[in-house]
C-alpha cells in the first residue's frame, strides 16, 4: 500500500484515516482465547502491516483476552504519532472461552482500563461500545445506561471518541442522542447486507462504517462469481471482496484480520485494484443470491 494510497482517506474521530487497516483479532489463539501459536509470527504482522502504511488498527482486550492487545503493545509501542487504535468494551470472556456480556459500569470502567494499560496509553483513539442483546448480530434494547458510562469516562479523558458494535439503526439514532457517534462496526460483507440502507445514511452523515468479517470471517467468502471475477482480474477472491466494500461506499474503513505476513500483504494490495463497472454489477448481485 503506497503513501498515494488509491482508495483514499476517511475521517474517523478527528483522524484522517487510511481506508484499508488491519483487524487484529486472528493474532490470539484459536477460538480468540489464548496466546498464539506463534509469538514471534504475531508480532511480524504487526510491524509489516504499519510498515506498509496501515494507521488503523482494530482491537479489543477481549480478544485473548489482553493477548492481542500485549502483542500490539510488545510490536509497536512507543506508537507512531498517524497510528489510529481502535478497541471495543461489553463482553468478557469465560474460562470456557464463551462471550459474556459485561456492561455495569463496574465493568465497564475496568475495561477501559484494562485497554489504557495492556495497550500502554494514556487515552484510548476510539472505543466501541459493543452491544451483545444478541450476540449472533444487532436485537434491539436501549443502550443508554452503557453508552452513558463511555460518555463520563470520555468526559474524564480516558476515551476520544466513541463508537457503537452490533448496533441496529434504532441504537445508533437513541446513541447519537446521549454520545458524539464516530463509526459503526457492523457485520457485512458481499455476501452479509443486512446494512446496505444503513452504510448510506451514516455516510450522509460523515459517519464511517467499519464492517466486520469483511471477508466473511470464520466462514470465509466462498462464491463462483467472486471466483469467476478475481480471475480475470488476475486477482485473489479475498482481493475482489475488500476492493468491492472500498468501491461500495467512502464511508468504509476496512480492517481485514489475518495472522499471515502473506495475507496481509494481499489483502492491503487490494488497495491498488479497480473493480471495472461491469464487475461491480456482478458482485452487487452476490449478496440477493446468497443472503
Ligand atoms: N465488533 C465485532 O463484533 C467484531 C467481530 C468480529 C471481528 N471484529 C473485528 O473485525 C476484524 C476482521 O474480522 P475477522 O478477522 O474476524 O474476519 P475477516 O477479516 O473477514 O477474515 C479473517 C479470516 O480470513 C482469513 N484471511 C485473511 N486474509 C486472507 C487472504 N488474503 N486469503 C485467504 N484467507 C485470508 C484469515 O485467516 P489467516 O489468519 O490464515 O489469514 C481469517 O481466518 C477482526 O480482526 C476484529 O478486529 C469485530
Amino acid at each position: 500500500m503506497s503513501s498515494l494510497d488509491p482508495s483514499g482517506t476517511f475521517t474517523l474521530g478527528d483522524r484522517k484515516v487510511k481506508r484499508l487497516g488491519y483487524g487484529a483479532m486472528q493474532l490470539s489463539g484459536p477460538g480468540v482465547f489464548g496466546p498464539p501459536k506463534d509469538h514471534d509470527a504475531a508480532l511480524a504482522v504487526l510491524r509489516e502491516a504499519v510498515e506498509s502504511g496501515v494507521d488503523h488498527i482494530d482491537t479489543s482486550d477481549f480478544y485473548g483476552p489482553h493477548v492481542t492487545n500485549t502483542l500490539i503493545r510488545e510490536a509497536l509501542h512507543p506508537y507512531s504519532e498517524d497510528l489510529v487504535i481502535v478497541t471495543k468494551v461489553g463482553a468478557r470472556r469465560g474460562a470456557d472461552k464463551s462471550w459474556i456480556p459485561a456492561f455495569s459500569r463496574e465493568e465497564l470502567t475496568s475495561a477501559i482500563h484494562d485497554n489504557l494499560r495492556n495497550l500502554g496509553l494514556d487515552v484510548i483513539d476510539v472505543v466501541n461500545l459493543r452491544l451483545m442483546f444478541s450476540v449472533h448480530g444487532p436485537a434491539e434494547g436501549s443502550l443508554e445506561a452503557p453508552l452513558t458510562v463511555l460518555a463520563d469516562l470520555q468526559r474524564q479523558g480516558l476515551i476520544r471518541h466513541i463508537g457503537l458494535s452490533n448496533a441496529t439503526a434504532t441504537q445508533i439514532a437513541e446513541g447519537r442522542g446521549i454520545a458524539k457517534i464516530v463509526c459503526v462496526q457492523n457485520q457485512y460483507n458481499l455476501a452479509h447486507r443486512d446494512d446496505d440502507a444503513l452504510i448510506g445514511d451514516l455516510a450522509r452523515d460523515g459517519i464511517a462504517y467499519v464492517p466486520f468479517f469483511p471477508l466473511g470471517g470464520f466462514s470465509p467468502l466462498q462464491s463462483s462469481t467472486l471466483s469467476d471475477v478475481a480471475t480475470r482480474l488476475d486477482a485473489t477472491p479475498m482481493q475482489v471482496a475488500l476492493a468491492w466494500l472500498l468501491r461500495r461506499s467512502p464511508n468504509i474503513l476496512l480492517i481485514p484480520g489475518t495472522s499471515s505476513v502473506g495475507h496481509l500483504r494481499e489483502n492491503l494490495a487490494a488497495a491498488e485494484l479497480v473493480l471495472p463497472d461491469a464487475a461491480v454489477r456482478e458482485l452487487d448481485q452476490v449478496g440477493s443470491i446468497t443472503a
